[in-house]
């Protein structure tokens, strides 16, 4: 068998598998557009109300993000050129830092590539052999990617389980990194942060939150010392950070391989991101508006009240998710089904997330689009 042949059998091998657990995953070109619409390949010419991205504030195609990237363009040019550490810190990064500080209230900031990179460069510069890292259960494959990654010992908490956390972290040896997301990203329920925060200050341990979710859209107290987020999902445009005090943030530059060995954000994301930030402190009533988007839906459909845009309807089984998600789309709306592994086995869901472009009308025609599929 020559190398190539055991290559692609390797692959057919492990493909063969995906399709056996029906967990085969296929790209889907998607054009999105302003108002939450996309238009899906295969669909051309009708356009779907999206409520399943993760642009809660529709700030993406927004025309003021669109302008400042071509601005940039026109003076920066598209690309960074190298790693930040050479000559990629095109100075949007500073501005950026500097507002990303100010708004989460920390003393300094970083802006790495993406959340991705912000969370697997941070966890292993903060934490090592011989030290702990507890984290929540449901916490984002990049914090156990990075977790993974620092050589430190990996113990996993019940979601949101405070006696949970409280039994493991008496136990745990070498300096802990507690890890928790603040808002979650399949289940939009909120973490306890005050009690971790206080659980932490008790034992000397460290606590990182992912306010991948939150930024933007739910503001809560957070005593996190190190606050990462994304700049991909309300922001609308691309990247990731790092808050916290200056020594850290400070250290995260020499240490963080991510941020080290990677080129530098295109100007062109830096600007938009700036121009969102500046969006969202400006125009708090996109943010109500998204919020109160999902608060209408759960009342439509006699569900609990939403701590985030972020709404799980758990259907259990794969194929079943997969139909429903089908039977919404051609009703016109475009909700992705999130199966294994991204979501605990059993728990295949429609995630579905409320955003400022949705209109009260499309809220309403969701509801009653979920209330057929649920009975075909
Ligand atoms: C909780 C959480 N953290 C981090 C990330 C990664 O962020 P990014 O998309 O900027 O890489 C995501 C994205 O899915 C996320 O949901």
């Amino acid at each position: 068998m020559t190398s190539l042949e055991r290559l692609t059998a390797y692959a057919g091998a492990r493909l063969e598998k995906l399709h056996a657990r029906g967990q085969h995953r296929t790209l889907k070109p998607t054009r999105r557009m302003d108002g939450a619409r996309a238009e899906r390949a295969g669909r051309a010419g009708r356009d779907l109300v999206s409520f399943c991205d993760n642009d809660y504030l529709s700030l993406s195609c927004d025309p003021r993000l669109v302008a400042a990237s071509q601005e940039t363009a026109a003076r920066y040019g598209v690309g960074a050129g190298a790693s930040r550490l050479i000559t990629g810190d095109c100075p949007l990064n500073g501005q950026l830092e500097q507002t990303l500080a100010q708004m989460k209230g920390q003393e300094a900031c970083l802006v790495f590539g993406s959340g991705y990179l912000a969370n697997v460069g941070t966890i292993p510069a903060l934490v090592g052999k011989g030290d702990t890292i507890l984290m929540d259960a449901l916490s984002h494959s990049c914090m156990h990617a990075g977790a993974r990654l620092s050589g430190a010992e990996i113990r996993v908490f019940r979601h949101n389980d405070m006696d949970h956390a409280a039994e493991l972290i008496a136990e745990a040896p070498g300096q802990v990194l507690v890890l928790t997301e603040t808002v979650f990203s399949m289940d939009g329920d909120l973490a306890p942060l005050e009690e971790l925060g206080a659980l932490c200050e008790a034992h000397g341990a460290w606590l990182m939150t992912d306010d991948a979710h939150g930024l933007g859209i739910v503001e809560q107290a957070n005593p996190a010392l190190v606050q990462m987020g994304t700049l991909s999902k309300a922001a609308g445009a691309y990247g990731g950070y790092v808050c916290g005090p200056a020594p850290v943030i400070d250290m995260l530059v020499s240490r963080a391989r991510s941020l080290v060995y990677t080129t530098g954000l295109p100007p062109t994301v830096l600007a938009s991101a700036l121009a969102a930030l500046e969006v969202m402190q400006d125009e708090p009533e996109r943010a109500a508006r998204a919020r109160g988007n999902a608060v209408l839906f759960c009342e439509l459909m006699d569900l609990p009240s939403p701590d985030s845009v972020i709404v799980p309807v758990v259907i259990g089984e794969e194929a079943r998710a997969l139909a429903m998600s089908t039977a919404l789309e051609e009703a016109g709306y475009l909700v992705t089904a999130i199966r294994p592994p991204t979501v605990p086995e059993g728990t295949s869901r429609l995630r579905i997330t409320f955003a400022a472009g949705h209109s009260q009308a499309d809220v309403r025609g969701l509801a009653a689009a979920l209330k057929e599929a649920y009975r075909g």
